[in-house]
């Protein structure tokens, strides 16, 4: 009996876990400089996100100030860098005292649209051995480049790991291994199999995902059972949702997305932060939310009130 109501309860204790906050939530930062008040949304008090990047070598000017324990700000070799650029600006950035713990390697070097960085697995290397290995020896943990979510991208990280070991003499260093992924639930979870038994025992951080150009139920069930499934997982350490945007800027799709047209958050946006639902519909504008919809039903209900009074 005493064993059972002690499972009731870790079984409870875990339910509430995964109900709750989460330290693995971070931010895809995609600012648009039409609407620079939308960034201090991420950084309101209370919220759970716990680290960003931006696609950078530099933090981000709307969040310089933040300390990297409140917001730990990772560093991105977004693609090529001639010499030792990326390494000396992070040697330069903890030599400043900032924090820096983790960071990232290229972004979609296996394409070249979308903001992939069009790099070859044998430059690469070359790029990675200068830069990235000696930040191991200081500490740094390195993210592995985040490649499509294809299994041309599978391929070139297979050939970018042969690669990179010619070049340093012996394995390169691959803390974690940042995956993107479009696509359904399935589609993702299936990936990230696929990327364990490639690189058994490497960490996974979910660093872009979404389910794109989906309906607003469909996109709201796909958020939710990612994140209650990255939550559960050891073999994940961190995640971060693409979809800091507004709903007409977005490229996923205008129900994907943390903002409505007028900077409010969404559901979605609500929830990734730790709080409850806003009602706020993605695609509404000012005053097009729950507000106006309230507005209608009570002029309606006067125009009613009014035609029964003849
Ligand atoms: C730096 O960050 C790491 C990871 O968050 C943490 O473990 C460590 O204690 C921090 N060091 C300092 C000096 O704050
Ligand atoms: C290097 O990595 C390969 C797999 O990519 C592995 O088979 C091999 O044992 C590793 N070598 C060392 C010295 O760790
Ligand atoms: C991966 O981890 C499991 C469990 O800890 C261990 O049995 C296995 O040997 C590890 N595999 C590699 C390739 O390190
Ligand atoms: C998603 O989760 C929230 C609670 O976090 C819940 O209110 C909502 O109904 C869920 N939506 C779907 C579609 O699962």
């Amino acid at each position: 009996m005493r064993q059972t109501a002690q499972l009731l309860l870790l079984a409870l204790g875990s339910s509430i876990a995964t109900a709750s906050a989460s330290n693995k939530r971070g931010l895809v930062f995609v600012p648009n400089e039409q609407w620079p008040q939308d960034s201090q949304i991420w950084v309101k008090p209370g919220t759970d996100l716990t680290w960003y990047y931006n696609y950078k070598m530099t933090p981000a000017p709307s969040f310089a100030d933040v300390p990297q324990d409140k917001f730990e700000f990772v560093p991105m070799m977004w693609g090529k860098v001639d010499g030792t650029t990326f390494l000396d600006s992070v040697n330069q950035q903890l030599d400043g005292g900032r924090n820096i713990s983790h960071v990232l390697g290229f972004n979609e070097p296996d394409g070249a649209v979308s903001g992939g960085s069009n790099l070859d697995p044998e430059s690469a290397a070359q790029i990675w051995v200068t830069n990235m290995e000696p930040l191991a020896k200081r500490g740094v943990k390195l993210g592995m480049p985040a490649v499509t979510g294809s299994d041309r991208g599978v391929k070139w990280t297979q050939n970018f790991a042969t690669e990179c070991a010619k070049v340093a003499n012996k394995n390169c260093t691959f803390d974690f291994l940042p995956i993107h992924f479009y696509g359904s639930f399935e589609g993702l979870a299936s990936h990230m199999g696929s990327l364990s038994a490639s690189f058994p025992n490497v960490t996974q951080w979910i660093t872009e995902y979404n389910w794109d150009n989906q309906d607003l139920s469909t996109t709201q069930s796909f958020f939710n059972t990612t994140c209650e499934y990255f939550d559960r997982l050891d073999s994940v350490a961190r995640y971060s949702y693409f979809g800091s945007f507004r709903s007409k800027v977005s490229n996923v799709g205008p129900n994907a997305v943390m903002l409505n047209n007028d900077g409010e958050l969404t559901d979605i946006g609500s929830w990734y932060l730790g709080g409850s639902a806003t009602g706020v519909n993605p695609q509404s504008a000012a005053g097009k939310s729950g507000a106006s919809v309230l507005a209608a039903v009570a002029a309606a209900g006067i125009v009613g009130a009014v035609l029964a009074s003849f």
